[in-house]
């Protein structure tokens, strides 16, 4: 699972150990992620593998791949959960951040599903839980890369639920609204007092996405609040919903 350093990859990880997984936790950073493992060795008895990397350079999925082949490790859930936003007006936001953002929450995830999921169809069966956002409904301005890039998890975790189930491969995309992470803190941003009253914590966000790639669903939005929020984006003409977004969001 990627993104195993902070915020929900820990709780993806706690629970997947809970459930007797075996893991292989992915981030740059090692210490946090070493700390996790021993933790959870030791509360659930299972093994756990910590693999550091830059996912953001390009090609880091495939060589992430070729090191667990090296191991003989077979990923049977993979959690692309990896991901950062980058809050302000997009002119005024060096390029090589907004474009390493893509690179890691687009073409890293798209590479991880595929060399991950190209395994999984050789055997039959397979888990892929892809995180997404809630602002993947909707375009986001002071968010619009970060909401584009999520509104592009959201289209191909749908569209691979239908491809990919005749592999036996179940994809399921899980949409958290604002929960308290390190997300803000990465993003540059500061939560609004209308954001706050909307927060999840962790926890209920990971439970509700591995309860919906467990049953099999395309995709699943975190929360009734948050349900309620993309359910009523529907209803209003794309000016509104981005005018409302701003409003939340915005700084
Ligand atoms: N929290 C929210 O409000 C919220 C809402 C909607 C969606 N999400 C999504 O949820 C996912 C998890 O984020 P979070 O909220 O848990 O935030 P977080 O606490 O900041 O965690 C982000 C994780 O991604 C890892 N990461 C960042 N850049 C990376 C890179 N280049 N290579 C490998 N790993 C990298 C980080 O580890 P290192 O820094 O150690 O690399 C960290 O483990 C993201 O995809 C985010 O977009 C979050």
């Amino acid at each position: 699972m990627t993104g195993a350093s902070s915020g929900l990859g820990v709780d993806f990880a706690d629970l997947l150990a809970a459930q007797g997984y075996d893991l292989v936790l992915v981030a740059r950073r090692q210490e946090p992620m070493e700390a996790l493992a021993e933790q959870l060795r030791f509360k659930h008895g299972v093994d756990i593998v910590v693999e550091p990397a830059d996912l953001a350079v390009p090609g880091a999925a495939a060589a992430l791949k070729e090191r667990l082949d090296a191991r003989l490790f077979q990923i049977d859930v993979l959690v692309s959960n990896a991901g950062y936003g980058v809050h302000g007006d997009f002119l005024d936001t060096p390029i090589a951040r907004t474009v390493d953002m893509i690179q890691l929450n687009v073409s890293a995830l798209t590479e991880l599903s595929y060399v991950f999921g190209r395994d999984m169809a050789v055997r039959g069966h397979g888990h892929i839980l892809l995180v997404a956002s809630l602002l993947a409904f909707q375009p986001v301005p002071t968010y619009a890369a970060y909401a584009a890039t999520k509104a592009y998890v959201l289209s191909l975790g749908e569209a691979l639920h239908d491809e990919l189930r005749s592999c036996g491969i179940t994809v399921t995309t899980l949409c958290p609204g604002h929960t308290e992470t390190g997300f803000d803190a990465a993003a540059g941003a500061t939560a609004s007092a209308a954001l706050r009253m909307l927060t999840m914590q962790p926890r209920p966000v990971v439970q509700s996405g591995l309860h919906a790639l467990w049953k099999g669903r395309a995709s699943v939005t975190a929360g009734v609040m948050n349900k309620v929020v993309a359910f009523s984006n529907r209803l209003m003409p794309r000016f509104m919903q981005r005018a409302a977004m701003r409003r939340v969001l915005g700084p």
